[in-house]
């Protein structure tokens, strides 16, 4: 009776054991270290620095553009930077549950972005610029609610800027230059973005008018949409803005007039280049305010009137570019 009792408890323990060492996931550590390893190998790799470091006789938290958390083994920052990697991402990379931190940036990384990134719900900064990325934009890119930076600039990236993106509500840093994206910019995408400092979409193909939640983004410091076919009146909150430091619209399809002084309040603006579009009227007064104007750049625009005087007055501008127009009068002298 006994003797059967133990041997059956035996049997039970040992079957525990040998469970738990055959099973391919003991806990979210083997899921870390398993997604590393496929993520290695989706890579040729040329110089051999996952080949010759990425090895399984060292724990991964040791491995070179690895960082673990102190408590867990567990991979937080995954950063390999200017590293030449050469093939996609794979969307095993999904799986890295403690991930805040993906820099890739200038690998030589191709293919498109896993929407299975979506789900690394602790990302923060998410770095994937100079590289060969194609396709869309995933939209479970906006699942990521704690993501203060999205850098996709420099890529082969196409499609529209997905809607969802809108619930980035931490975003900092938003830069998708010199990409093939096109469509319109969603209308209510910075409604509730509310840290957003950096916003470049410059160089790419984006359509449509600048959305006016632009003008209500309260720390916006730099608005860069240059070389797109964005068509429409610059909406005048954004002449209303006290953080901006730099616009720059130059080469749209943009029209229209500026508001008077009394709307205009940009105290902290240091760069306007809105050349190549077609705005009208006269060059806006409000500008006269701005004592940290240092560049000035109007070519190309249906401007009219006399070259204001009050130009000499802000003495911090060292470029002034207002050629084809319809301006007249002279140049005013510095005081
Ligand atoms: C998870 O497994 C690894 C070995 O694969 C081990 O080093 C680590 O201590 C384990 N962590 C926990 C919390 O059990
Ligand atoms: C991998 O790289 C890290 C960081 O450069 C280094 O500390 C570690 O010794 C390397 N491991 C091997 C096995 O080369
Ligand atoms: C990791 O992610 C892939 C793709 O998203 C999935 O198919 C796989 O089941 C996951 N593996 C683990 C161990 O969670
Ligand atoms: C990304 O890499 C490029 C090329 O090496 C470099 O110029 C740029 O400063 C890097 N950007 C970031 C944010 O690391
Ligand atoms: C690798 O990336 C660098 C920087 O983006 C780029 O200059 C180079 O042409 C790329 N190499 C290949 C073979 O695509
Ligand atoms: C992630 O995003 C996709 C597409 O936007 C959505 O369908 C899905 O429900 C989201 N998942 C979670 C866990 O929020
Ligand atoms: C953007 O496009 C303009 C005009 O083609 C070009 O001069 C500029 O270098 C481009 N910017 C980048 C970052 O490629
Ligand atoms: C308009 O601008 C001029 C020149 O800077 C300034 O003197 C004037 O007070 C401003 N008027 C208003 C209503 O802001
Ligand atoms: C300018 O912005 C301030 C602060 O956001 C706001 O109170 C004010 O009504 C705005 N003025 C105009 C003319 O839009
Ligand atoms: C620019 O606007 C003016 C006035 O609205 C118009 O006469 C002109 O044709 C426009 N030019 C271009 C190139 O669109």
């Amino acid at each position: 009776m006994t003797i059967a009792f133990f041997s059956i408890l035996l049997v039970l323990v040992l079957s525990a054991i040998s469970v738990a060492a055959s099973s391919p996931n003991r806990n979210g550590s083997d899921t870390d270290l398993a997604t590393l390893l496929a993520f290695k190998a989706q890579f040729s790799d040329p110089l051999g620095v996952l080949a010759g470091n990425w090895t399984t006789s060292t724990s991964f938290c040791h491995w070179v553009g690895i960082r673990c958390s102190r408590r867990r083994q567990r991979v937080t920052a995954l950063s390999l930077p200017d590293t030449p990697l050469y093939g996609p991402i794979t969307p095993h990379l999904g799986n890295l549950s403690f991930l805040s931190v993906l820099s890739l940036n200038n690998t030589n990384i191709t293919g498109s972005i896993p929407h299975d990134l979506g789900r690394l719900h602790r990302l923060e900064f998410l770095r994937l610029g100079y590289n060969g990325l194609s396709d869309s934009i995933p939209p479970t890119i906006g699942n990521l609610s704690r993501l203060q930076v999205l850098d996709l600039k420099l890529n082969l990236l196409s499609g529209s800027i997905p809607l969802e993106l809108r619930n980035l509500y931490n975003l900092a840093y938003i830069n998708l230059m010199k990409n093939s994206i096109s469509g319109s910019i969603p209308t209510d995408m910075f409604n509730n973005t509310p840290m957003l400092t950096y916003l470049n979409f410059a160089n790419n193909s984006l359509s449509g008018s600048i959305p006016s939640c632009v003008g209500s983004l309260p720390l916006l410091r730099n608005l860069i949409m240059h070389y797109n076919h964005l068509t429409g009146l610059v909406p005048p909150s954004i002449f209303n803005m006290s953080k901006l430091q730099g616009i720059y619209l130059t080469h749209n399809y943009l029209t229209g007039s500026f508001p008077t002084n009394a709307s205009f309040n940009l105290p902290m603006l240091q760069i306007i280049a809105i050349g190549q579009n077609n705005f009208t009227s006269h060059v806006p007064l409000g500008l006269a305010s701005c004592q940290y104007l240092k560049v000035i750049s109007f070519s190309l625009n249906s401007f009219e009137g006399v070259v204001p005087t009050w130009l000499g007055k802000l003495t911090r501008l060292i470029w002034l570019a207002m050629g084809e127009n319809g301006l007249f009068g002279s140049i005013p002298r510095a005081p």
